[in-house]
């Protein structure tokens, strides 16, 4: 038995719910929810779902109550609210913060053992928030943010060279933010071949510029944020945590001098598995690319302090 719990069943949380049920990546679901009704009905709602898609995974809703989630081996916390058109991550950070931290100390004292994984935003910063105020070994908190990045950068690259997304290789670091992430271009390859020998550096910049905003870019189509890719991105993570897969994924984790950093939860490339994140993966940035990452992480370290820890 595979038991995995989602915070906030909104459009995030709900969509992790779906992916988690249609891949069977654990068979007891528990949605939790501060809206009265709200997680009881997604969760009716995908059970209905089984048969549809032949699934044999169980959903249950619950308002507020966290004796629920007792015994979940993953909780990924999606609660907060959402950006609204305009408004930056940063933004959100005050109401955000409050949520987080009480969700994490509920969660805790019915699943002392589990993973946790952040998605909700500011989400290096609620990272962090969880990481400093859980009491958990560092391995067991994991911010999901640069896996749904690096999906949205595949995306722009193969549009861009005309291929399939899945013969793609490509890391997004640094913060979570339309100005912090880095999507490292010079890393990224097609079928082994370096993505500049398909590309201008033009055409490059542009596929660059796009993947910074791809959230921003969705909130101002939809009038809030995304929920399909963070939700399989959420999902993602999870499967590599309970099938423990080792699989490499960029995500927000405690830097104790990796990469230059401390004291700070940023994005860069880990290995998950069992365990949680189980090392962090040290590429080789050239100076610019260091650059880059030293002002992603200061600016992540301005929006922590604005945290009350
Ligand atoms: N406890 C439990 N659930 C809560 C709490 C709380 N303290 N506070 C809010 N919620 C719930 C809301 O009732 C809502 O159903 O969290 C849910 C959030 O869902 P949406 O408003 O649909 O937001 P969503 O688009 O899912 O985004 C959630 O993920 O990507 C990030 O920026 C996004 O921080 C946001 C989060």
């Amino acid at each position: 038995m595979t038991k995995v719990s989602v915070i906030g069943a909104g459009n995030v949380g709900a969509s992790v719910a779906e992916y988690l049920a249609i891949k069977e990546i654990a068979n007891e679901i528990v949605l939790l929810d501060i809206k009265e009704g709200y997680a009881e009905g997604k969760a009716m709602d995908l059970n209905q779902c089984a048969t549809l898609n032949g699934y044999n995974a169980h959903l249950t809703g619950s308002t507020n109550d966290y004796s629920a989630t007792a015994g979940s081996k993953v909780v990924v916390i999606t609660s907060g609210i959402p950006r609204k058109p305009g408004m930056t991550r940063e933004e959100l950070i005050g109401t955000n913060a409050g949520i987080v931290k009480s969700v994490t100390e509920n969660v805790l004292k019915y699943s002392p053992d589990a993973i946790l994984v952040v998605i909700s935003n500011p989400m290096d910063t609620m990272t962090y928030l969880c990481a400093k105020t859980s009491g958990l070994p560092k391995n067991r908190v994991i911010g999901m943010g640069g896996i749904l990045d690096s999906a949205r950068f595949k995306y722009r690259l193969s549009e861009a060279i005309g291929c399939n997304p899945n013969d793609l290789q490509g890391v997004v670091i640094g913060g979570h933010g339309d100005t912090t992430m880095i999507p490292l271009t010079r890393h990224a390859s097609y079928n082994s071949t370096p993505v500049s020998q398909h590309l201008s550096a033009e055409r490059l910049e542009q596929v660059s510029a796009d993947t910074m905003v791809g959230g921003a870019t969705l909130t101002k189509l939809l009038g809030t944020s995304a929920w399909y890719a963070p939700g399989a991105a959420g999902a993602a993570l999870v499967e590599a945590i309970v099938r423990d897969g080792k699989r490499l994924m960029p995500c927000s984790v405690y830097l104790e001098g990796e990469y230059g950093q401390s004291d700070i939860c940023i994005g860069v490339p880990v290995i998950i598995g069992a365990n949680g994140w189980e090392r962090v993966v040290e590429y080789d940035l050239n100076e610019e690319e260091q650059a880059k990452f030293k002002a992603s992480a200061d600016a992540v370290r301005n929006m922590n302090d604005a945290l009350e820890l």
